[in-house]
């Protein structure tokens, strides 16, 4: 039985289709009912069992009642998938305390409550596999998303310690670190003056996400970057931070679609 936060679209949604395939009981958590309800639909076809559950990851209170209302549906979970989170786009000297404070409360402090709430039942579950869904900007850092970024470099920290920690109860903890997706997310904003778009980097459909994150649960792999080919790059650009300076210095002085200038969105 697996629970996937973040479930109501995007990769969220594509992952609970692709647990449902692999014949799994998907919790769904996310704040929009509508979304969820979409979301289980879509889980049910596939002839699986869906609970949508309305929850911010960000309040306490709602993801321990969250927690209770799936002990009542299972008596263990095997998989939890972190998926909930938010793009945050801007100039760092712009950028308010807020903007900073909800960007962590979501992407990082959302994933230790989810996690938290969930452990005692992961904990019952055999599987006992956490994954979360990072991002390229985890590793390394385009212009104008350092507020995001932080918010995945905090995600990947936690992981890797909650990884040593866990590993004597024989549990997998793994993090899948996407490029840009074609989702809600990005959409308008893929190429506008807050997203430079370097020329190679392919835009994935969530489908193919959910794909290499199953993988990555199957194998029970520590990291994985999506699409694999660029791995070599993010490795490089963690090791060589002026690197990824240049090429971005480069990509904004371009004329044309995908750059600085010639953008649009956001
Ligand atoms: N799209 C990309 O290019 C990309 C690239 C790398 C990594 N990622 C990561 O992939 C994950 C999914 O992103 P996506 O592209 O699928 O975006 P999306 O389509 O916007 O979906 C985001 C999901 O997170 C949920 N969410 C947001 N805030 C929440 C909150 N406070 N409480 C509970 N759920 C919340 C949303 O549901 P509600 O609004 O209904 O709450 C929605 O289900 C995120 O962690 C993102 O950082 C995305």
């Amino acid at each position: 039985m697996a629970v996937v936060t973040g479930a109501s679209g995007g990769i969220g949604r594509a992952l609970a289709r692709a647990l449902a395939g692999a014949g799994a009981r998907v919790a769904l958590i996310a704040r929009s009912q509508e979304g969820l309800q979409a979301t289980a639909a879509e889980v049910t076809a596939l002839g699986a069992e869906a609970l949508p559950v309305a929850a911010d990851v960000a309040d306490s209170a709602a993801v321990q009642a969250a927690a209770r209302e799936v002990a009542r549906w299972a008596p263990g979970v095997d998989l939890l998938v972190h998926g909930a989170g938010v793009l945050t786009l801007g100039p760092l000297a712009e950028l308010s305390r807020e903007d900073h404070a909800r960007t962590l409360a979501i992407n990082y402090l959302g994933v230790v409550e989810v996690t938290r709430a969930f452990l005692s039942l992961l904990r019952a579950g055999r599987r006992k596999s956490v994954v979360a869904i990072g991002s390229l900007a985890g590793l390394v850092v385009p212009p104008f998303m350092g507020a995001y970024a932080a918010s995945k470099f905090a995600l990947r920290a936690y992981c890797h310690g909650l990884r040593q920690e866990l590993a004597p109860e024989g549990f997998h903890v793994g993090m899948v670190h996407p490029g840009p997706v074609a989702t809600a997310m990005t959409a308008g904003r893929l190429g506008g003056p807050y997203y430079p778009l370097p020329p190679g980097v392919p835009v994935l459909n969530p489908d193919a996400v959910a794909a290499a994150t199953l993988g990555l649960i199957r194998r029970r792999r520590a990291e994985a970057v999506v699409p694999a080919r660029l791995g070599p790059l993010a490795r490089l650009g963690v090791a060589a931070p002026g690197v990824v300076d240049r090429v971005y210095r480069w990509v904004m002085a371009r004329p044309g679609p995908g750059t600085a200038r010639g953008s649009t969105g956001d």
